[in-house]
């Protein structure tokens, strides 16, 4: 007797499918799917408005800071920076700078200061060994707080991406000293599957 052979169709890496999230930011024009997770945090917690002053640090390929641009509307202002080239072509409110974030010193952003919100969605190039990739997610949600803490105005917000990880609760820590308010976040675009997690500090105190 010849069975036939039923060949299974290979699972499709997670990371590769177009789901929901990746169709409708091609349908709105973002470049990437992560403006949907701005977005909740921002319709959850009232994160962004009109007349604002954006740092908005890991800026490429420009979702986050096209959807900021939108919220701030022409009297606001988004500084968006990034390691890598960012696509496109920017004009007000919008100002794209290409810098590693590691070697901005707080004085020189502060020139285009004090700003309203510091977001930080910077995530370094993964390795696949889970202990580097969460301890250099770590180190630059570290160095995103350091300058928000210096170009914030009182009572501005910051927004950080980290990997989950034995750090992640050392910088809650330290936001929550920081902020009147420290709420971590997992957004419902955020892949179950992915390690990363945002915490929110609201309300920077006075020095
Ligand atoms: C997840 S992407 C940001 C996506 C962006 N928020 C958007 O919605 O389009 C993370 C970004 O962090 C940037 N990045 C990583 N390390 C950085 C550094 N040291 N300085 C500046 N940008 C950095 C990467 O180049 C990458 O573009």
């Amino acid at each position: 007797m010849v069975l036939n052979r039923v060949t299974k169709p290979k699972a499709k890496d997670p990371r590769r499918v177009a789901d929901h999230y990746t169709r409708k930011a091609r349908a709105q024009h973002y470049p990437a799917r992560s403006v949907f997770k701005l977005e909740e945090v921002d319709r959850r917690f009232g994160l962004l408005g009109s007349g604002q002053r954006v740092l908005d640090l890991g800026c490429a390929p420009g979702s986050w800071t096209m959807y900021a641009a939108q919220k701030v509307g022409p009297s606001g202002f988004v500084l968006g920076i990034d390691i890598d080239p960012v696509p496109g072509t920017w004009g007000p409110p919008v100002r794209i700078r290409t810098a590693d974030v590691r070697e901005l010193s707080a004085e020189t952003l502060a020139e285009d200061g004090p700003f309203d919100v510091v977001l930080s969605d910077m995530a370094p190039r993964t390795t696949g060994q889970r202990g580097v990739d969460q301890a250099r997610s770590a180190d630059l949600a570290r160095t995103a707080l350091a300058l928000a803490e210096k170009v914030l105005r009182p009572g501005g917000s910051f927004l950080y991406k980290i990997f989950m990880g034995p750090e992640e609760e050392d910088l809650m820590a330290a936001v929550s000293a920081l902020f009147r308010t420290a709420t971590r976040v997992k957004p419902r675009s955020s892949r179950s599957f992915s390690s990363e997690i945002f915490g929110l500090g609201m309300g920077l105190k006075r020095r």
